[in-house]
């Protein structure tokens, strides 16, 4: 079991002794190696499952560092925005910490298991009759009038810990890949997978930088097209955001590294979301197939050289968001009675038994 990035990462992290040792186990995910895709594209494609986290998405990296953090600065609440993710991992380390944790949601635009979580792990879920944008905008604002923590990714310990992901990319391969590729919303974990891979070749233990990929869903690609979108819309309600608040960091990244921020849409999310599980095995939400998505497209684009080393990060779960899975794939289970004669037929109408 993972000793928690706390413990394995110390020394890249703004620690101290008044530090808590916080952890519910998070990081040292899986990086899978995606055989069928790898195939069918003719490039060495990975998946950085951060499904496996203890509240089932990459939040928990860095809510795990500002949860610790906020304590050891003495705070008692602790405030976020979030279009799920996000809620349900400060609700499940304030639990931890013994805090009081409000998160504040774009109403019927969050996925049901995310909102149950947030709810059972006992945080107070304020829903608003807005998106994901308005609600930050209020939160920074609270946070800034009272003696509250924010914990969205604009709070740094986030980042701080959320890099902690690219530096288990470089352990599991033994050097960054050629490509990283990487849902964006708020657009925070780009910049923190690139501020791990810098920090790491500064530490010598890479001789080399990946580029940075990172894609928007296009119904909410504020940063492909230059503005801002009051009103986002996209299947991928964890990545619906218009206005993102890393969006300058995220834009660096892309340039330093020789990437690029580009966007795919709902269909090409649902088709990449369905050969994830159906080809590969592992079952993520359709934000996390962004990456994905984009890697495809890039690849029939002729954009991507055969023999690529390619990493997408899938960053949340498939169980977060199981009526998104049914409603795109619209198949159902085959509905007869209770006798094996039935049953029996049904399987031989599906080929042979
Ligand atoms: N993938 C998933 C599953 C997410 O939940 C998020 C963000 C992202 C990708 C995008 O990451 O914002 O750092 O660019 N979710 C936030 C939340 C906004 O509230 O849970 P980003």
């Amino acid at each position: 079991m993972s000793e928690g990035i706390i413990a394995r990462y110390r020394s890249y992290l703004p620690i101290t002794e008044n530090t808590p040792a916080l952890t519910l186990h998070e990081g040292d995910t899986p990086l899978i190696r995606a055989e069928q895709l790898s195939a069918t594209l003719g490039i060495d494609l990975y998946l950085k499952v951060e499904g496996f986290n203890p509240t089932g998405s990459f939040k928990d990296r860095g809510m795990v560092m500002a949860m610790a953090k906020a304590v050891e600065e003495g705070s008692q609440t602790v405030i976020c925005a979030s279009t799920g993710n996000t809620s349900a991992s400060a609700a499940a380390f304030a639990a931890r910490m013994g805090i009081r944790c409000i998160v504040v949601i774009p109403d019927g635009h969050v996925a049901l298991g995310k909102l149950s979580q947030a709810v059972v792990y006992g945080a107070e879920v304020i829903a608003i009759e807005g998106n994901f944008d308005q609600a930050l905008e209020m939160v920074r604002e609270i946070a800034a009038e009272s003696e509250i923590t924010l914990v969205n990714s604009v709070n740094p310990y986030r980042i701080e810990g959320q890099k902690t992901a690219a530096f288990e990319v470089c352990d599991q391969l033994g050097e960054a890949p050629d490509i990283l590729a990487i849902p964006v919303g708020n657009a925070g974990n780009i910049s923190a997978y690139w501020k791990g891979f810098c920090e790491y070749k500064d530490h010598g233990k890479i001789t080399r930088l990946p580029r940075m990929y990172g894609f928007e869903a296009e119904g909410a690609a504020a940063i492909v097209r230059g503005k801002r979108i009051e009103h986002p819309e996209t299947i991928a309600t964890a990545i619906r955001i218009g206005n993102p608040a890393s969006w300058e960091t995220a834009v660096l990244a892309a340039r330093d590294s020789g990437g690029f921020i580009d966007s795919v849409t709902d269909d090409e999310i649902v088709e990449a979301y369905r050969q994830l599980a159906s080809k590969e095995g592992v079952f993520c939400e359709p934000a996390s197939a962004a990456s994905v998505a984009g890697v495809k497209k890039r690849v029939q684009q002729g954009e991507i050289p055969s023999g690529t080393q390619v990493v997408c990060v899938l960053t949340g779960n498939g169980l977060k968001d199981p009526s998104t899975a049914m409603d795109a794939v619209q198949v159902k289970p085959i509905k007869v009675s209770c006798d094996k004669e039935a049953v029996f037929q049904a399987v031989r109408g599906k080929g042979e038994a």
